[in-house]
């Protein structure tokens, strides 16, 4: 999301222990913000030190991957963020294509299929080189939303300025769009009623996921007749966050009890970031990280319908 605050690193952090340690998979988990909000949680500084090989040397000069590589010890490999202000000047005084490529020349290719089932991107909440170098480099983006009034401009941003215009290049996937953090009852007009029901209903949310796709256009919100809307929302909705019209329809009439739908706000996230952990490792009875393996079954299997 080209948003902050939704989530992307409480996901990262979440997918990596439970993709790594949960599931047992090889995974790599990269932060590139240069903010280092992840890397802090982890227990990594992420002060500048000039002197220290960072993502940089592995980018554009020819320092191997693995020299950068921490091991927090959770399940899955990290890569700090470390000096991504230079790093990301760096790549801008490259040459336009190539300086997207890096990341998956550089870092993807060598290790992808050989040393990492699974590499996680966590990215900044707006654009710039090294988020353009990471939706080529992982091409599958799962999709965080708070129930906050700019949620859906946000997602209007993501789709009209990132996710179209990716596609023009790439076959660029969303695998989930997963509402997070979520609190309030959804009988009542509450904040996250209106995420929610906005979602699971709305053709503007569906053009949204479709951005870049032939005869989309996420700005009207025009899709092709030929398009079924309620399909596409079941293919990038998780089940857990799947509410139909027809369920609003009957949670009105009183004929449905009102579900309290994934992924919960959680005092554990903050606990487990204070305590330089991913939840996993804090505390995996945490009631969200089911919701977090229903994603990691997501990715594995590539999207919501094989
Ligand atoms: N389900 C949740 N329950 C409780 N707190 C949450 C939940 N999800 C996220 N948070 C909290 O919300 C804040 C923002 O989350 P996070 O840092 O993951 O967002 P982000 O999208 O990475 O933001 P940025 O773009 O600034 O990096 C953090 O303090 C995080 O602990
Ligand atoms: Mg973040």
């Amino acid at each position: 999301m080209l948003k902050g605050g939704f989530g992307k690193s409480v996901f990262a952090n979440t997918l990596g222990g439970v993709l790594g340690d949960l599931r047992d998979h090889d995974v790599l988990v990269a932060d590139l913000d240069p903010a280092g909000h992840l890397s802090t949680g982890l227990g990594y500084y992420t002060r500048e030190d000039a002197d220290a090989l960072d993502l940089g040397d592995v980018l554009l000069d020819d320092t191997a991957p693995e020299e950068i590589i921490k091991h927090p010890g959770y399940g899955f490999d990290f890569v700090p963020s470390l000096n991504l202000e230079t790093v990301t000047e760096d790549l801008a005084r490259d040459s336009v294509m190539a300086s997207d490529m890096r990341l998956k020349q550089d870092l993807v290719d060598p290790l992808l299929g050989d040393k990492y089932e699974y590499i996680l991107f966590d990215i900044p909440g707006s654009r710039n080189k090294l988020v353009n170098n990471a939706v080529v480099a992982a091409p599958n983006a799962i999709l965080p939303l708070k129930p906050v009034p700019e949620a859906l401009n946000g997602m209007r941003e993501t789709a009209t300025k990132l996710v179209g215009e990716i596609r023009q290049h790439i076959d660029f996937e969303i695998l989930a769009v997963v509402p997070n953090d979520l609190r309030a009852r959804i009988d009542q007009q509450t904040k996250d009623r209106r995420l929610l029901e906005a979602m699971n209903t709305q053709e503007q949310f569906a053009a949204y996921l479709l951005a870049g796709r032939d005869g989309v256009d996420p700005d009207s919100g025009t899709i092709p007749d030929d398009v079924d809307v309620e399909a596409v929302l079941d293919n990038h909705i998780p089940p857990f966050a799947r509410v139909t019209a027809d369920e609003w329809d009957a949670i009105d009439a009183g004929e449905m009890a009102p579900p309290k739908v994934p992924i919960r706000h959680s005092a554990a996230f903050g606990d487990a970031y204070e305590d330089r952990k991913p939840v996993t490792a804090y505390d995996s009875e945490c009631s969200q990280v089911r919701y977090f393996e229903t994603l990691a079954k997501i990715i594995e299997q590539g999207g919501i319908q094989q």
